[in-house]
């Protein structure tokens, strides 16, 4: 297992494949309750606008497909497999499929959980502590998951981080605090306890308290005057309402553009009062890499993971490269991301929807997180024209298998008559023999050619994994979001506001 890794992938995947039992000395986990919601998010704040076909996938994150319903039926055997207690093993799977009837999201996502909790548990050394940051829209139900997994007497605190920020009416209070869930593996943890400034100054104490029949009171020496303190604290002992720290403002030099970037300050506090340094730090959803920002200023060694390779690729990086000035390759090194035709094609093995992400974003594509019955299409690239206020596209479609068919470019070419499609691409794994190869595109340059912004560009095109490895890309304006000049330097250079 190498330490300082940014893993690209599922974290049950890269967990139960990559990561010994026992190895980590804190873990700090943000998992999307909806992430299909934090993806259309993400891709929505690098734009700067909505991209049309995504805006439905709000509504289907959590469906129980056949692979959830499977984890469900199994979770009895799971929670058997990682000796947990009888009883609870037994109420937390009967839980679980109880919720299948009523409230299917919470099932299936209480599943997805709980598979993946009881693993950080396996990676974690006795001494570590794992700390589950939620909010009050499912922490009920991971509390009970946490009990089951970490045992309840293993519950350390719920910590609220109460924060400001903008809010719009609401027929309710508004809500203005997250829930982080705080376990040990044992009773041996580790804790360092911070300090926080008093309240009133005139109430720091200066004499020493005690029990005495049972009541605190001041103690008094023989002489019967008060036994003052040798040395004076920092601070009062920190409690378990934090409000300290604030959300990051549009404005702030700290903001990335990831939509659920958490404040460097938050994980410094945890990381700090919970692991020594050199220690190991290991967040299994590291989105933009905040918990990996604060384990370098803290001197700790980390591990992340994130299953968007836009996350591990762009953002983390430029976290690492431009803020932290760390060398890939050196200081840390980046895993799971294709970096050769082989590894693209065990991605298509692995897994065909991350391999089919990963073409589209190797492209600037942007993938479609929803199909809908009339636009089968697996991503698009997103460009401007002038004198056209919303955003125009290249369609995108992705081969995995051999033998693509002339079908493919029929049904590339169908695209076209959407609205905003200007033209339309195919992505192919395997490369085509060179009768094939001028067969296609024969049958291409019959659809045309577009004219925009006074350059005309062929409507349809084809490129092979191997292209776009040695660089080659679509013929076709500038792609807006990731690669749009200014972009990714805007990203590190916001301006410095805290
Ligand atoms: C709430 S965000 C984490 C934000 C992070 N704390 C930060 O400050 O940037 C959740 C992240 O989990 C990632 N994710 C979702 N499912 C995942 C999985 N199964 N394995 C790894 N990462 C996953 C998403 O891509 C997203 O970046």
């Amino acid at each position: 297992m190498q330490i300082n890794t940014l893993y690209y992938g599922d974290c049950l995947t890269i967990m139960r494949e990559k990561m010994e039992a026992g190895s980590v000395d804190l873990v700090y986990l943000d998992p999307p309750f909806n992430s299909k919601k934090d993806y259309n998010a993400i891709y929505k704040d690098e734009t700067g606008r909505p991209l049309p076909n995504q805006v439905e996938a709000f509504t289907d994150t959590w469906e129980l497909s056949n692979e959830r319903l499977r984890t469900i039926r199994n979770m009895l055997v799971l929670l058997r497999e990682c000796e947990v207690d009888e009883h609870d093993a037994n109420f937390l799977a009967s839980f679980i499929s109880s919720l299948v009837n009523s409230q299917f999201d919470m099932a299936a996502y209480l599943a997805y959980m709980t598979e993946r909790l009881l693993e950080i548990k396996r990676v974690m050394k006795d001494t570590a502590t794992v700390y589950l940051h939620c909010d009050p829209t499912a922490s009920h139900y991971l509390k009970i998951a946490m009990d089951v997994a970490f045992g309840k007497d293993n519950f350390l605190n719920e910590v609220i981080w109460h924060y400001k920020r903008w809010t719009a009416t609401a027929k309710r209070f508004q809500r203005m605090h997250d829930c982080i869930l705080w376990y040990s593996k044992t009773t041996t943890h580790k804790f360092t306890q911070p300090l926080q400034p008093y309240s009133d100054e005139k109430w720091i104490e200066d004499t020493v308290r005690g029990v005495v029949y049972g009541k605190l009171v001041r103690l008094k020496d023989s002489e019967g005057k008060y036994i003052k303190r040798k040395e004076q604290r920092g601070g009062v002992l920190m409690h378990d309402v934090w409000h300290d720290i604030n959300f990051i403002a549009p404005t702030s030099r700290e903001r990335l553009g990831y939509p659920t970037q958490k404040p460097v300050k938050l994980l410094e506090r945890i990381i700090s009062a919970s692991s020594d340094p050199g220690d190991v730090v290991f967040d299994p959803f590291c989105g933009c890499a905040t918990s990996i920002e604060a384990a370098e200023k803290l001197n700790r060694k980390w591990i992340g993971i994130d299953i968007t390779i836009h996350a591990v690729r762009r953002v983390a990086r430029l976290r690492l490269q431009d803020r932290l000035h760390l060398k890939e390759g050196e200081d840390y090194v980046i895993d799971g991301v294709p970096q050769n035709w082989e590894g693209a094609h065990h991605l298509w093995e692995q897994d065909p929807y991350q391999f089919q992400k990963w073409c589209v974003e190797q492209v600037e594509g942007f993938v479609n997180v929803k199909r809908t019955a009339d636009e089968g299409i697996d991503g698009r690239i997103y460009f401007d024209m002038s004198g056209v206020n919303v955003l125009q596209s290249m369609a995108l479609e992705v081969k995995g298998g051999e033998n693509v068919g002339i079908n493919a470019i029929r049904s590339l070419n169908s695209v076209l008559q959407f609205e905003n499609i200007q033209m339309a691409g195919l992505i192919m794994l395997h490369d085509l023999g060179t009768r094939q190869t001028k067969n296609f595109r024969e049958t291409m340059a019959l659809a045309g050619d577009v004219e925009i912004d006074g350059k005309s560009y062929p409507k349809l095109q084809m490129l092979t994994v191997r292209e776009i490895l040695e660089g080659k890309r679509f013929d076709m304006p500038q792609p807006v979001g990731r690669t749009k000049s200014g972009y990714d330097s805007d990203l590190i250079n916001h301006p410095i506001s805290n």
